[in-house]
């Protein structure tokens, strides 16, 4: 009976809107699991649902997938693992996708490179405050003063709004066409999947085919 009712229970997953969901449709495609509808690029919808599967997909902005897996409105999420770090959530990851690989850094002038040996008290621009505080206070136990942007971050040092950035470099562009450079690294980066702690418990032979199937395809 309780086996009977999982089948017939959605599961539904978040994903990162972009470039990080079209990622992860083909992947899941490779699998045997597609959405249709959600192939119409026109398409202003923000949630589709498969309904041979049992499988709903919706399009959230990135950093609030973590936020609707912890809360249980979706069972299943697709981010970036700067994000997973920066919201900090109750969810489980289970599986590094391994695309969307890129680095955390800290950048900025190569004159500033003295600045963190010598552990000034220097202003960091960044739209990850809570992993630069973790890196500079608990990693690093030097004193700064974060300021949050919300985007175009290397802008920060140009315009003497900051003394160093920390944020994403994938290709290093960004950086190089805007004098900017690697000064330390934090962390490698790449799309995770998460599930909601409860969601495991419950469904738990749906999910572990999942995961298995796609660690199959990764490998
Ligand atoms: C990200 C990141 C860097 C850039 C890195 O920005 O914040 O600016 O990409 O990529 P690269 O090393 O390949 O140049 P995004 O394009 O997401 O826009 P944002 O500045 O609005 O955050």
């Amino acid at each position: 009976m309780i086996e009977q009712m999982s089948e017939h229970r959605y599961l539904t997953f978040a994903l990162g809107k972009g470039r990080l969901a079209n990622k992860t449709m083909e992947l899941l495609e490779e699998i045997g699991i597609t959405c249709e509808e959600m192939k119409d690029k026109n398409s202003r919808k923000l949630i589709f649902v498969n309904k041979e599967l049992k499988l709903k997909f919706f399009l959230a902005k990135g950093p609030d997938v973590p936020t609707y897996v912890e809360y249980g409105a979706a069972d299943i999420g697709v981010v970036g693992k700067d994000t997973i770090l920066e919201e900090n959530r109750r969810v489980y990851e289970v599986l590094d996708l391994g695309y969307g690989k890129c680095r955390m850094c800290v950048c900025g002038p190569e004159s500033a490179a003295g600045l963190l040996r010598h552990h000034e008290m220097i202003r960091v621009a960044t739209k990850y405050p809570n992993i630069a505080k973790d890196y500079f206070y608990n990693k690093k136990h030097q004193t700064v003063d974060i300021i949050k942007l919300n985007g175009s971050v290397e802008l920060g040092p140009i315009v003497k709004l900051a003394d160093v950035i920390v944020d994403i470099v994938e290709t290093g562009s960004t950086l190089k066409e805007n004098g900017l450079e690697v000064l330390e690294e934090i962390c490698p980066l790449s799309a995770r999947m998460i599930v909601n702690q409860v969601s495991m418990q419950m469904e738990p032979e749906r999910i572990k085919k999942l995961i298995t199937d796609i660690r199959g395809r990764l490998n």
